[in-house]
């Protein structure tokens, strides 16, 4: 069983997609954390965020893991661990840019296949429902108003201990920047999949969420 689940930055994707894994006991597969991680590759080696081919490069000699610890989801860059660094204001302003190189797209939408063709997954981002898993059994489209959004990221950043420096207001402005460059960008832009069910979930708490797209998962499983 595959269930896509898409939506811009920060409408609840992750936390959604966690906890319906772990009630389902599908691998949560969190593809934003993939992208981030080539952007911190770059970073490291001092690469220009635009040039494809070194970066490219480097996240093959370096390679992108993901680990369970302690029940947690945790990403490496080779040994190390990076899964907080990839949250940084620096690593969001930039993962827009390093995300809409086609190369870079290309080597991980075949990871993501490669890892969803093994086992039931649970699998978020931009384009899991039009681009990477197109016959995914579950397709959901998050969405929610900007400043909820934002509210939401620092919300997150306090609850991971990441230093935050940025007004809320700010943050709302970097998140509809990104929502922009994430869906107008030439390659599997952020789209609803047209099978997708929208869901906004500006009002909602995410046991609602959760328990929506439950609901659709056991649809679809009868169906099978
Ligand atoms: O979900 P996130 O904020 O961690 O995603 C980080 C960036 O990666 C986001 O700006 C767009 C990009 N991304 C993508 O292009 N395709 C995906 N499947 C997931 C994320």
């Amino acid at each position: 069983m595959q269930v896509a689940i898409d939506g811009p930055a920060s409408a609840g994707k992750s936390t959604v997609a966690k906890l319906i894994a772990q009630k389902l006991n599908f691998i949560y597969i969190d593809t934003g954390a993939m992208y981030r991680a080539c952007t911190i590759i770059a970073q490291k080696h001092g690469i220009d965020y635009s040039n494809e081919a070194e970066i490219l490069k480097a996240v093959e000699a370096e390679g992108i893991e993901f680990q369970t610890v302690n029940n947690e989801q945790r990403v490496y860059v080779g040994k190390q661990d990076v899964s907080q660094e990839i949250r940084t204001p620096e690593i969001s302003a930039n993962v827009s840019q390093v995300s809409a190189l086609a190369g870079i797209r290309a080597k991980m939408v075949d990871l993501q296949r490669q890892m969803a063709g093994k086992m039931d997954v649970v699998m978020d981002g931009r384009d899991i429902g039009t681009t990477v898993l197109p016959n995914a059994q579950v397709k959901i489209f998050l969405i929610a108003s900007a400043y909820s959004r934002a509210k939401r990221r620092m919300l997150d950043f306090k609850e991971r201990g990441i230093k935050n420096s940025q007004t809320i207001e700010e943050i709302e402005a970097d998140i509809t920047a990104r929502d922009y460059k994430d869906s107008h960008r030439k390659i599997s832009p952020l789209r609803k999949a047209a099978s997708a069910i929208e869901i906004d979930t500006t009002n909602m708490t995410i046991a609602q969420v959760v328990d929506a797209i439950l609901a659709e998962i056991k649809k679809s499983q009868k169906k099978l």
